[in-house]
């Protein structure tokens, strides 16, 4: 009879990941998170909370689209791309949605924030003139417990706007 730590090396596999542009390789067994996995290769901006689709700050753009990355496998991840906080741009080259969070002043711990920004990333490239119902429903699969969402909101406004006037897309 095996021991667990002989089932897990018989269900590890390699996996291929694009994050943030770049190849990332790791063996993982059948049960390690897209989360976990991201963590691991020192993605310490995706944010781990709730570990069950709740909260949102574990949130990544999986081909495109936002998922919560703690509910996403990373055996499925296997040849596909993910992107990052990280991976929309940092201080020397903020993307306008940082730009707008930090005018904003929509962090007050900032654990949400990442995950904040790639769910409104997602928004708008769907949406890039959205409604405030539009931004309410975007953002609500991501929970902030110290900011409110009056400014998170604020901000993606701004954020929407500039993406506008630059005529670039989000
Ligand atoms: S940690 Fe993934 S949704 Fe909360
Ligand atoms: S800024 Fe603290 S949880 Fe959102």
């Amino acid at each position: 009879m095996m021991t667990d730590k002989e089932n897990e090396m018989a269900t590890e596999k390699l996996v291929s990941v694009q994050v943030n542009g770049e190849t990332c390789k790791a063996t993982v067994p059948a049960c390690r998170t897209l989360l976990e996995m991201l963590r691991e290769l020192g993605h310490a901006e995706v944010k781990c909370g709730c570990e069950k689709g709740d909260c949102g700050a574990c949130a990544v753009l999986f081909d495109g689209k936002v998922v919560d990355s703690c509910l996403t496998l990373a055996w499925h991840a296997d040849g596909h791309s993910v992107t990052t906080a990280q991976g929309l741009g940092g201080p020397d080259n903020p993307h306008p949605l940082q730009t707008a969070f930090i005018e904003h002043g929509s962090a007050q711990c900032g654990y949400c924030t990442p995950g904040m920004i790639m769910a409104a990333k997602a928004l708008l490239d769907d949406i890039p003139d959205p409604s405030l119902e539009d931004i309410k429903r975007g953002l609500s699969g991501n929970l902030c417990r110290c900011t409110g969402y009056t400014r998170i909101f604020s901000a993606i406004h701004a954020a929407a706007q500039a993406l506008q006037q630059q005529g670039t897309a989000p």
